[in-house]
């Protein structure tokens, strides 16, 4: 009799075992049914964000191209306005990158100020042509609206809290000014000028003197050279004449792989 009431309830734990273990397996295979869908819906959000990143960078990228491209043609028509070649902007941009490089500037800042310097001349728009195009030396008047080109440009330019329009302007307000205090528009001196303004001035000269202008002939590399150090401390910040002759021969090679036909 004992032992029938111990195999009953065996019986009885047994059912309630099995019981026990039905519900519980299908807990788990819901639990499982349910993780995969989210597994496959976290995926395929995963999945449309990625894509979709991936868009914007290329967005970005084609915006940041087309500042590119449209801030070295504005930056050509002001050249152009005094026959200037769009290489000129070019040499005077990557001219300008190397200098901030080798200052150590960060790269990011280097790369934008070879987007901003071609923009130093832009001013020149609203300069008239019998004075931009005059051959010959200008007289002191016109030499004084010559001058506002520097302004000009700067306030066409100031118009932006853009980290590149922003540089801009400040390139094209201070590319003149000399480290002795004695350049335009502000007189400026030494490190008071920005140093977008100290790189884009001798990036500038060490340009146009090897170019013709309308009013000179290509002057030889060896005067281009004799008038950089010549002007160490007056015209030009002396830290920066001191990278050009180091580094000269990289200053060359982008003459060369931009030069004017
Ligand atoms: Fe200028
Ligand atoms: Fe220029």
């Amino acid at each position: 009799m004992e032992q029938n009431k111990l195999i009953a309830e065996l019986e009885n734990l047994k059912e309630n075992f099995d019981a026990t273990i039905k519900y519980a397996l299908r807990d788990a295979r819901r639990q499982e049914k349910i993780m995969v869908r989210s597994d496959q819906r976290q995926r395929r959000e995963y999945d449309e964000l990625q894509a979709k990143l991936e868009e914007i960078q290329a967005l970005n990228a084609e915006i940041e191209e087309s500042q590119k491209e449209v801030l070295f043609t504005m930056g050509a028509i002001g050249e152009s306005r005094s026959r200037e070649t769009f290489n000129h902007v070019r040499r005077v941009a990557e001219y300008s990158k190397l200098i901030a490089l080798k200052l150590g500037v960060k790269p990011s800042t280097a790369e934008l100020l070879k987007m901003a310097s071609p923009m130093h001349d832009i001013g020149k728009v609203g300069i008239p042509d019998d004075i931009l195009k005059k051959p010959g030396k200008l007289t002191h008047d016109e030499f004084e609206i010559m001058k506002s080109h520097a302004v000009l440009g700067y306030e066409m330019l100031n118009v932006s809290s853009r980290p590149l329009l922003k540089a801009a302007a400040i390139v094209a307000h201070e590319h003149h000014e000399k480290f002795d205090g004695t350049g335009y528009p502000r007189g400026l001196k030494g490190k008071d000028i920005h140093v977008f303004g100290r790189i884009t001035a001798i990036a500038d000269v060490f340009d146009a003197l090897g170019s013709d202008r309308c009013y000179k002939q290509a002057w030889n590399d060896e005067a281009i050279f004799d008038l950089i150090r010549k002007n160490s401390g007056t015209h030009f910040d002396p830290e920066i004449v001191d990278i050009f002759f180091t580094y000269l021969p990289s200053f060359m090679r982008i003459r060369d792989t931009f030069r004017d036909f």
